[in-house]
C-alpha cells in the first residue's frame, strides 16, 4: 500500500498488477530497512492517532494507542475546558486530538525540540488547526502565560535503570529525549508538577500519562493535590494520573 500509495481494497482488486521496476526498488528498500528494525511508522511516515493521520520522522515519538486515554480523560472533567496545554507535544498528537474535540478550546503546544515543533506545525496545518493550536520551543512551561484549564503531557517517563526492558526498536530508533527522563524515570514529571501548579487556575486540572513502574512515586510527587485519580489501560496497565490543584493553596 505504501508503495502503492493505494488502500488495501486496491491491491485486493487487482492481483494482476505487477511491480514497475522503481516500485519494487521502492518495496525492497523500505524491506530492508523494516529488516533492520526501523518501526514501519518511521519508513512510511504515518501514523494514526484519534481518527487522524499524523505524519511521523524520527525526530517525534511514534504516537501510541494508549495516549488515546489521556484524550478520553480530558473530555470527561469536570470545570472549564478553555485554556489547555500539551506538554511535550511531539507529533503534535494531543493537542491536534483536543482541538478537534474542543472547538472553543485555546490550545497551546510545547517541546523542547525544534525539530519536534516542526513536524507538530506541519501536522497542524494538514488539519486545518494552525489557528487553533499555538506551539513554543521552550523547557516544559518556561515563559507561558497563566492560568490555564488544563495541563495536559505524556512526558518522557522511562528510566535509564530500565533501559534493557525497553523493546530494542524504541531505544534503536525513537529519540532518547521522548523517551528517557533520567535516571529514575520520574525527573521530568517531578520539574512539570510545580510548574503546571503554577500555572493553573484553582481547580485546574492536571494529565499524565504514566507507567506502571512509576505511579507510586508520581502519587507521592502529587501530594497535596486533590482528586488524585489513576485510569488503567486496556491491558490494566496504570496509564493516566489526573489531580486537581487545590481551590485555595
Ligand atoms: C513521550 S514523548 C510524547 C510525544 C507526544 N505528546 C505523544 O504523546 O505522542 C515526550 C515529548 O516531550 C519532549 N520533551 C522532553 N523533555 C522536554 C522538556 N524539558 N520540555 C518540553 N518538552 C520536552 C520530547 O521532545 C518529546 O517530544
Amino acid at each position: 500500500m505504501f508503495v502503492l500509495n493505494c488502500d488495501r481494497a486496491y491491491l485486493f482488486a487487482h492481483p494482476e498488477r505487477e511491480l514497475t521496476t522503481d516500485e519494487s526498488a521502492r518495496y525492497n528498500t523500505a524491506l530492508a530497512e523494516r529488516s533492520r528494525g526501523v518501526p514501519a511508522q518511521y519508513i512510511t511516515a504515518h501514523q494514526e492517532f484519534w481518527g487522524m493521520d499524523l505524519i511521523v520522522t524520527p525526530a517525534v515519538l511514534i504516537p501510541r494507542p494508549e495516549t488515546e486515554h489521556l484524550i478520553e480523560t480530558v473530555l470527561i472533567l469536570q470545570g472549564p475546558k478553555d485554556r489547555i496545554v500539551d506538554v511535550g507535544t511531539g507529533s503534535g498528537a494531543i493537542a491536534l486530538a483536543l482541538a478537534k474535540e474542543l472547538p472553543q478550546a485555546e490550545i497551546h503546544a510545547t517541546d523542547i525540540s525544534a525539530a519536534a515543533i516542526e513536524v507538530a506545525r506541519a501536522n497542524a496545518a494538514r488539519h486545518q488547526f494552525e489557528s487553533r493550536i499555538q506551539f513554543h520551543q521552550t523547557d516544559l512551561l518556561d515563559g507561558l502565560t497563566p492560568p490555564f484549564d488544563i495541563v495536559v503531557s505524556n512526558p518522557p517517563y522511562v528510566g535509564e535503570s530500565e533501559e534493557d526492558h525497553v523493546q530494542l526498536e524504541v531505544r534503536k530508533f525513537e529519540p532518547r529525549s521522548a523517551v528517557f527522563a533520567g535516571p529514575i524515570g520520574t525527573e521530568v514529571i517531578a520539574r512539570l508538577i510545580p510548574q503546571a501548579q503554577a500555572r493553573l487556575r484553582p481547580c485546574g486540572w492536571l494529565l499524565l500519562e504514566v507507567s506502571g513502574t512509576i505511579i507510586d512515586p508520581v502519587r507521592d510527587l502529587l501530594f497535596g493535590w486533590n482528586e488524585v485519580e489513576v485510569t488503567r489501560d486496556l491491558q490494566s496497565i496504570p496509564r493516566v494520573v489526573r489531580a486537581r490543584k487545590p481551590l485555595v493553596e
